[in-house]
Order: structure tokens, then sequence, then C-alpha cells
């Protein structure tokens, strides 16, 4: 299979005009779309709708998650709704299995990596906020653990390593993303990760388990040679 993946489009008409020639050849080139999250850049339906009308006339089984970005205005369970009636693979803490590659996703939190992880210590607000990392590595969990394909390939809107971040300054790495997702990853195994959110970071990484993971940022797959706004992945 071939996987073609890509992030934060931040969608918006004028981004379209931009887009629209080399999105038409992601038809001839892969056998799926993944999008992992910021498909809009204020979270209105407004903006996600001509996205899904682009989506759409692809006609390529489109996977997608959410990222920050489409929670903006607090209308994420319509556009969850809106993607998940135009025939696209919404995933949010599930898995989907297509011709034998399995696809777990959700879209991850924040919380920073490593020996610098958030703990829940102190103040409720403290605890409040880590709770929310850890239930999105709980969501992980449970889509990967319903995979039941020997190839499988995760899908995060945050990054589950510092690898893939460096080049974003130093200052804002615990908001890119938390080993907590790296650590679900490497307890059930993938053939890769994809992740965006990140747009200056850089391209690939490993996890510390040996799973490879590649930042799928459109910015950052713009500024490669040769530019593209996606990457392809055979698996
Ligand atoms: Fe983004
Ligand atoms: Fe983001």
């Amino acid at each position: 299979m071939r996987i073609a993946a890509t992030a934060d489009l931040h969608f918006t008409p004028q981004v379209y005009a931009k887009l629209k020639d080399q999105l038409e050849r992601v038809r001839n080139e892969a056998d799926v779309l993944l999008i992992a999250g910021d498909l809009t850049n204020f979270g209105q339906p407004e903006e996600m709708e001509p996205l899904l009308n682009v989506l759409v006339r692809l006609r390529l089984p489109t996977i997608v998650v959410l990222g920050n970005h489409d929670f903006e205005s607090g209308k994420e369970v319509e556009l969850a709704r809106m993607i998940t009636s135009s025939g696209i693979k919404l995933l949010d803490g599930s898995a989907y299995e297509r011709d034998g590659v399995g696809f777990a996703g959700t879209k991850g939190f924040v919380g920073g990596f490593g020996r610098g992880i958030l703990t829940a210590f102190g103040e409720r607000e403290i605890k409040d906020f880590v709770r929310a990392s850890i239930d999105e590595a709980l969501k992980l969990e449970r889509a990967m653990s319903q995979l039941r394909t020997p190839k499988r390939v995760v899908v995060l809107h945050y990054s589950p390593i510092a690898e893939t971040v460096h080049g974003e300054s130093p200052e804002i790495f615990p908001f890119m993303g938390t080993s907590r997702l790296a650590e679900v990853v490497d307890r059930h195994g993938a053939d890769f990760v994809v992740h965006g959110h990140a747009h200056h970071g850089k391209p690939d990484g490993h996890t510390t388990g040996g799973v490879p993971v590649h930042n799928v940022a459109i910015l950052l797959l713009q500024a490669q040679e040769p530019s593209s706004i996606y990457r392809i992945f055979d698996v």
C-alpha cells in the first residue's frame, strides 16, 4: 500500500488555490491519504466545508485526526460530524483497517519529552493539564490494542518524540507533544508514526523502541528539496 501523508493544511480558500494542482496529483501516487491534524485554521465549519469538498473530489480513501487548530472555536464535534458524513475516516482514539493495513490515531496532546515530562504534582490545574495528556495516551492505547493487522500505522497531530520537533525553539518543545505517546507506540509496535504540529521541525526520527516517526507538517514538506505537499510511504 502506498500512503500519502500530510498535516497542518490550516485550510482556507486562498490556501486551496496554491495546493490544488499538487493535491489532485496525489490520487495517481497513493492508495490512501492521511492528514495528521490542523485541517482548518480556526476550527470553523466554513473552513472545513471547502476542504471536504476538495477531499471528496479526490476519490481517495482518506484518514484524518484533528489538531489543536480544529478545536479553536469549540466546534470540534460539528467538524467531526462533517468529516464523518463526507465518508472520510476520523480517528479519535480509534482504529481502522483497510486492505490489511491497520491505522490507529488520536490527536495527542502536549506535556513534554523524556526527563522533561510534566507530571501530575501540585495544583489541581497542573493535574488537570497532565490528565488531558494521559487521556490522549490512553486513547492511543485503546486504538492500538484494537488492531489485528501485522502492518500498522499510527496517526497523531502532536509529536511523540522530541527529535522531529528540533528546528522549533527549544522553549516550546513541551508544547509540541509528549513522549507518553511514544511509550504506547513502543508497547504495541508499529511500522511508522506520522504527526504534524511542529511546522518547523525535522522530517524523521525514531522512538526509543526504534519505530520510525515522520513529521509531515506541510510547511516542512514544502521546505524540502524537492518541495512537496505530501510524503509517500510504502507499507
Ligand atoms: Fe499546525
Ligand atoms: Fe497544531
